[in-house]
């Protein structure tokens, strides 16, 4: 019975250091300890055979319940322990990890400035009720001079520095050229004969220069506006709007007489310098070098001539209208400060970067 004793003292004590144990290193520990092949089960059931034959059934009965009690305890154990650990290992590594911190983005670029000016002119326009349209770019003379008042070999054509192509000209529309500026579009506006018109041209034009404020191929917005009753004070009103809204309120503008072969009377547009705000010297009373005495020029603009409405076929005695052709580069660089036209084509990063 002695060894009775002893079995039952080894299982109690294998259970709750079993129990005890907190990392699966500890439980393989214990293992060797009782049931490996030196442990102090294997030792005791080594004492079996001393036993008197009448109990060593019962005995060995209990023996093998023992190890089997001690050796179930110790999977539990293990899988706990194991469970455990994984679990710990994981919150470590949230607590590593931010799940909730937003992840890295990668650098983004931006619209190119003269898109976002394009953008940003279509916006401003649409408020008053202006369509945006797009007329070819490679247009027939007709289209781009003659309809527009300019007669065949008039010198005014030199004005603009005009591409032409070399195709066999059109019998009635004369050669074919990329145009030289967003009038054309007046035109073929003016001949859908779809009365009021409020028209956007927005489009890219081509004239053989390049300096510091001009480039081959530049982009110019057209507004022609053809109703009954429409004088100056419309045209004036729409490049007010236009200028505040696209340079800021405390811009001004002027009308000054010029000359178009397309409008009458003509005049160019002008708006407040920014760095001088239209007083021509600075602070410090240096003369401003971004301007001429305080305005900048923008572009043309004028009432439509009577006979470009006759060439349309709208009657001049029942319509009139005015129209005005800006650079978009104009007055993008006029907007962000820039001297020099050609920078906004430039594909330096660090330039870019600066919208
Ligand atoms: N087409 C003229 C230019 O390119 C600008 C203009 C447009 C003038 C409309 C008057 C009316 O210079």
């Amino acid at each position: 019975m002695e060894l009775e004793k002893e079995l039952l003292s080894l299982k109690n004590n294998a259970v709750s250091l079993i129990l005890d144990a907190k990392t699966p290193e500890e439980l393989e520990e214990l293992k060797l300890q009782f049931v490996g092949r030196s442990g102090s089960l294997t030792k005791l059931l080594k004492e079996l055979p001393k036993v008197p034959e009448n109990e060593r059934r019962e005995i060995g009965q209990l023996a093998n319940e023992v190890k089997t009690v001690i050796e179930e305890a110790l999977e539990r154990a293990l899988e706990q322990t194991t469970k455990h650990r994984q679990a710990e290992r994981l919150l470590t590594l949230k607590q590593q990890i931010d799940v909730t911190e937003p992840g890295n983005t990668p650098p983004l670029g931006h619209l190119h400035p003269v898109t976002e000016a394009i953008e940003e002119i279509t916006e401003i326009f649409s408020h008053i009720g202006f369509t945006r349209v797009r007329y070819p770019e490679i247009e027939w003379d007709w289209y781009a001079f003659e309809a527009l008042n300019f007669p065949k070999n008039h010198p005014a054509r030199d004005d603009w520095e005009t591409f032409f192509i070399r195709e066999a000209p059109h019998a009635t529309y004369g050669p074919m050229l990329l145009t030289p500026h967003t009038s054309s579009g007046q035109i073929r506006e003016m001949l859908k004969a779809e009365m009021p018109i409020r028209m956007l041209n927005i489009a890219k034009t081509y004239r053989r220069q390049s300096d510091v404020s001009h480039v081959a191929m530049f982009h110019q917005f057209e507004t022609l506006v053809v109703d009954e009753k429409i004088s100056i004070a419309d045209l004036k009103g729409t490049l007010d709007y236009f200028v505040k809204s696209y340079f800021g309120a405390d811009r001004k503008t002027r009308i000054r007489p010029y000359h178009f072969q397309f409008t009458e009377p003509s005049f160019e547009v002008d708006i407040t310098c920014g760095a001088c705000l239209g007083k021509g010297r600075l602070p410090d009373g240096q003369e401003c070098k971004l301007c001429k005495e305080g305005w900048l020029e923008l572009g043309g603009a004028g009432m439509v001539h009577p006979n470009v409405l006759k060439n349309s076929g709208v009657d001049p005695d029942k319509y009139s209208g005015f129209a005005s052709g800006f650079g978009v580069e104009r007055v993008a660089t006029v907007k962000n400060g820039l001297e020099d036209i050609r920078d906004i084509y430039s594909t330096r990063l660090s330039f870019l970067e600066q919208f």
